[in-house]
C-alpha cells in the first residue's frame, strides 16, 4: 500500500495493543501502523464499525487512537517515539475509564 521513500530503516519500536512494531524515526504513527498492515485504528462509538486513516492530514478523525494513555489522539499527526504505547480506541475516548462528557 505504501512505498517508502529512500532507504529509511526501522530503528525504533512502538507497541500497538502490546504488539511490538518496528518504526522509522520521523514517520507518523498512522504511516507506521498502515505499513505494518493493521486493519483498524478505532471503532465508532455508535455502531462499533472499524475505522482506518482516510485523509492523513488531520481532517477526518478516522485515525483516532490512544497514545500513552491519552485517548482521541490523531495518529496521522503524531510522530512515533521509541517505546510509545498505542492502543486501538474502542468507541468514545475515556479518561481513566470514564467518558469525558
Ligand atoms: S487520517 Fe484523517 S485525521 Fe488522521
Amino acid at each position: 500500500m505504501f512505498t517508502p521513500i529512500g532507504s529509511a530503516e526501522a530503528t525504533i519500536t512502538i507497541f500497538m495493543d502490546d504488539m511490538p512494531i518496528p518504526a522509522r524515526p520521523g514517520e507518523t504513527i498512522a504511516a507506521c501502523l498502515l505499513r505494518a498492515g493493521l486493519s483498524r485504528f478505532r471503532t465508532t462509538p455508535v455502531s462499533g464499525a472499524p475505522r482506518l486513516p482516510y485523509c492523513m492530514i488531520g481532517h477526518c478523525f478516522d485515525c483516532l487512537v490512544e497514545i500513552d494513555g491519552v485517548g482521541s489522539r490523531q495518529a496521522c499527526l503524531s510522530p512515533v517515539a521509541d517505546g510509545m504505547r498505542v492502543r486501538t480506541q474502542q468507541g468514545a475516548a475515556t479518561i481513566d475509564g470514564v467518558s469525558p462528557s
